[in-house]
């Protein structure tokens, strides 16, 4: 007896169904190995975790999201950190990923077959840390909730890792990381380059202006502002000072009253903004996919550079691969380790 075709249809949705959601079928992306980068002949040896208090390791941080292309900038990032470093052997990475069960291991294996000499550790981000948190903002990417895990840097990492730097997945380094690393942040517990004619207006709502509980956190204070892709922390003096739970306290209240629209960065101005380690302006270029709306093309600021930062809408790989790069998209070009799906399949 045929089977019955409604119950054959459904049996088929199912399937359909079932295949779709099967992690299985998704395609990873795939990456080339990078040459092994090797310590110059005067580089002290890191023996970090060992030695905890090693002071020749350069600790620095990034997310890695394999559900997107940022995965693509993440490895870029650290491949131009290697390629610059003097002493390459003595950076260790603490990635930070959403991905769970399996995909965590494929992430795992994707790092370690792109970088076998890396010295790095994975952490899982739990989204559930911050999902609540959230509000929505002008640009959906804003919105993952790992753009907030640099928020949870002291909580995520060991108490051994007094210093970390923290780095965007839009950018490349063009210079030796070690001469950001040595900065002095004084008594700051954060370090980064700084903006003072910047406006503060533009950067939160009538609703803070008009409400003295909320914009009084910024009186008494020359607040400039800064980019949050790109910074030096002090995790032993930000533990101290119980930095995540302020940052929490602002998204809190944003998530009552609206009082900004961008995602993290408002409540990390609230926070720091007046207590910061102005750094050099060459370590975050950055504006350069354009703004939030449009990711027009744009150029470098005047002066000196050792860092090139995409923040904004437009990203490299993706003008690259749509045949519509802007004139410095090509210097992020060499750096891009991803195979496209015909050169996996031809190789
Ligand atoms: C990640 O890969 C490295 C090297 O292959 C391995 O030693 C480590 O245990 C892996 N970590 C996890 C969490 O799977
Ligand atoms: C760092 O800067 C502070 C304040 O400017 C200064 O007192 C201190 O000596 C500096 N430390 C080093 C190691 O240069
Ligand atoms: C900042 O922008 C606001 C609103 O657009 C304006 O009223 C104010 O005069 C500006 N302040 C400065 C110092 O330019
Ligand atoms: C970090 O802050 C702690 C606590 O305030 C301080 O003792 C330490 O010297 C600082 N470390 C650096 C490298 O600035």
């Amino acid at each position: 007896m045929p089977p019955d075709p409604r119950t054959a249809t459904l049996l088929l949705s199912l399937l359909l169904l079932l295949t779709s959601h099967c992690p299985a079928t998704a395609v990873l992306p795939q990456f080339r190995e990078a040459p092994a980068f090797r310590n110059g002949k005067d580089c002290p040896i890191s023996t970090w975790p060992t030695d905890p208090h090693d002071p020749s390791t350069i600790h620095i941080s990034m997310t890695l999201d394999y559900s997107t292309p940022y995965l693509r900038g993440s490895i870029a990032a650290v491949f131009s950190v290697l390629q610059h470093s003097i002493c390459p052997e003595n950076t260790f990475f603490h990635f930070l990923t959403t991905t769970h069960s399996h995909h965590f291991h494929d992430l795992n294996s994707t790092i370690t077959s792109t970088f076998p000499y890396l010295h790095f550790h994975l952490y899982h981000f739990s989204p559930t840390l911050v999902n609540q948190l959230i509000s929505s903002s002008i640009r959906r990417a804003l919105d993952q909730p790992l753009n907030y895990a640099r928020i949870y840097l002291a909580d995520l990492l060991p108490a051994t890792v007094n210093r970390i730097i923290y780095l965007d997945s839009d950018l490349i380094i063009i210079d030796d990381i070690a001469k950001l690393w040595k900065i002095n942040l004084s008594s700051h517990v954060l370090g980064a380059p700084e903006y003072c004619h910047a406006n503060f207006s533009h950067y939160f709502t009538a609703k803070f202006w008009s409400n003295p509980l909320f914009s009084g956190a910024l009186k008494n204070r020359s607040p400039c502002y800064f980019n949050t892709g790109v910074m030096v922390l002090n995790l032993t003096k930000w533990r101290t000072n119980d930095c995540t739970r302020k940052l929490e306290h602002w998204m809190r209240v944003q998530k009552r009253y609206r009082i900004y629209e961008l995602g993290s960065l408002p409540p990390f101005l609230l926070v720091f903004a007046g207590n910061v380690e102005g750094v050099e302006h060459r370590w975050n270029q950055h504006g350069l996919g354009g703004d939030n709306l449009e990711g027009l093309c744009r150029d470098l600021h005047p002066g000196p550079v050792s860092l090139l930062h995409w923040s904004g809408k437009g990203k490299p790989w993706l003008r690259l691969d749509s045949k519509k790069p802007c004139p410095l998209d090509s210097l992020w070009a060499p750096y891009d380790l991803y195979k496209h799906r015909q050169l996996i399949s031809d190789s």
